[in-house]
């Protein structure tokens, strides 16, 4: 096939060649990017009289009219272009006629690609951010309303203390809330652009750089042209945001796969975020959380191949570094598809509180709780510690709860116990009294939630 590269060698390759060496297949999602980036290019030109006034405005009616007909459906990409860079010219220079063989003065594919991918990168980060906000959201509404139910706490997953499920949710909040806040970073040194880095060297043409980024809206131009080509740590720094994000859904799926299960019963999940069995009709599969869970995987692989790809490159830029775009792409459509399906799943899903309750009741998750009674008696915490272990030690030998033990049976381990005792192992009492910042109590829980509504804004 002819290539527009014709130079030194005679342009003409095997089929099988073409095909390993193409990625419009891929990069095709970057028309839009390509088009608006090649319509600022002509712009610096014209401003910099490298071309006229008049072939500026060819290019741009040019361009605009493929951006036109590709969003229409009326033209298709060609499956034999190498790359989306070069299908748009071709189409370009097809349409106006050699005007369209003037786009590509003072720059080259390098530092296209690294602009397309930034402009898209771009915004994938803004849609992200308003995902996660939306799913931060829903997950403080949710908060608030069980906000005083109790259920139990669990370290090594065992019942531990009680807290109240509003507690467990504001967790979650904060994790999305820093996943938010490193996409905001991470967006900082996305938003830098590479146009008229060149192939690598820079240019001998009185270009503009500084103009060309800021009709694109970049906040400032990468000072070194090898960097402008070889950067790809955007790449990596977004797909590790991504995989802490992927990483936080599997937790809370996995915590959701848990509560719904029959064992637990905590949570009754929507009929529209679950699935049948085809064979047990009882069924009622927490899928989507499954899929969220197992789609980390994916997102963490993405992650893997581009730090693999960058590994050992020499600058500037290579052609491995093509394979920068399917990771990127892949990562930003699996952390779209599981934000937007657990805004919905955590929305409409329900707690079952008389369960959690009921939970929350067995298993002596008030023992820390008639330690410090016995503390606020005048014991030494470990003495209290030991005493409050000897009473559940009791209770599990006659099958019964620290509430069912008498006065008497509590004065026969030590005689700080009084009547106020039950009060003090109450689990709404040691709910309240979790009044420290960030506790469980419905106080701190309700300050948290405040916190977060005003993060939210920010
Ligand atoms: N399709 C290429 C990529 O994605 C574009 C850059 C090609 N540059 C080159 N010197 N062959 O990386």
């Amino acid at each position: 096939m002819a290539k527009m590269w014709e130079g030194v060698t005679n342009a003409s390759t095997d089929k099988l060649a073409d095909d390993f060496n193409s990625s419009i297949s891929f990069d095709y999602k970057l028309y839009k990017q390509d088009i608006l980036g090649s319509m600022a290019h002509a712009m610096m030109l014209g401003y910099k009289n490298i071309i006229s006034q008049a072939e500026v405005q060819i290019l741009i009616d040019g361009l605009q009219g493929i951006l036109k007909d590709l969003e229409s459906g009326e033209v298709s990409f060609d499956p034999n272009a190498e790359d989306i860079h070069m299908f748009v010219e071709q189409l370009l220079t097809e349409r106006v006629g050699d005007v369209g063989k003037k786009l590509h003065t003072a720059r080259s594919r390098n530092d296209q690609v690294a602009l397309d991918l930034r402009m898209y990168l771009k915004d994938q980060t803004l849609c992200i951010i308003d995902l996660l906000k939306s799913l931060v959201k829903v997950v403080t509404d949710k908060a608030e309303t069980y906000k005083k139910d109790i259920m139990p706490g669990y370290t090594h997953l065992q019942r531990a203390q009680p807290i109240t499920f509003g507690h467990h949710l504001m967790a979650y909040a904060m994790m999305f809330l820093r996943d938010i806040d490193r996409l905001k970073d991470c967006f900082k040194r996305i938003n830098v652009s590479p146009i008229g880095s060149c192939a690598l060297a820079g240019t001998t043409y009185q270009t503009d750089r500084v103009y060309e980024a800021e009709k694109l809206g970049f906040s400032s131009i990468c000072l070194n042209s090898i960097d402008g080509v070889s950067d790809r740590d955007f790449c990596v720094e977004f797909l590790s945001c991504c995989s802490l994000i992927m990483m936080h859904l599997s937790r809370f799926s996995e915590e959701i796969i848990l509560w719904s299960s029959w064992e637990f019963r905590f949570v009754t999940l929507s009929d529209e975020y679950t699935t049948g069995s085809s064979i047990m009709p009882q069924k009622k599969n927490p899928d989507m959380a499954e899929l969220a869970r197992g789609k980390t995987g994916r997102v963490y692989g993405d992650l893997m191949t581009i730090l693999t790809v960058l590994k050992g490159l020499p600058l500037a830029y290579n052609k491995d570094m093509q394979e920068d775009k399917e990771c990127v792409f892949d990562g930003v459509e699996t952390v779209v598809k599981c934000l937007n399906i657990f805004i919905k799943m955590v929305d409409t899903l329900t707690a079952n509180t008389q369960n959690m309750k009921k939970a929350a009741s067995a298993g002596f998750i008030n023992a820390t709780d008639l330690a410090d009674y016995m503390v606020k008696k005048g014991l030494a915490f470990r003495s209290a510690y030991k005493i409050s272990g000897q009473l559940v030690r009791k209770c599990i030998a006659e099958n019964k709860t620290l509430e069912e033990l008498s006065l008497q049976e509590y004065k026969q381990f030590d005689d700080c116990f009084e009547e106020d005792v039950y009060e003090a192992i109450d689990l709404s009492v040691c709910v309240e009294k979790r009044i420290s910042e960030g506790g469980t109590s419905v106080a701190s829980v309700e300050k948290q939630i405040q916190a977060v509504r005003v993060a939210l804004n920010d």
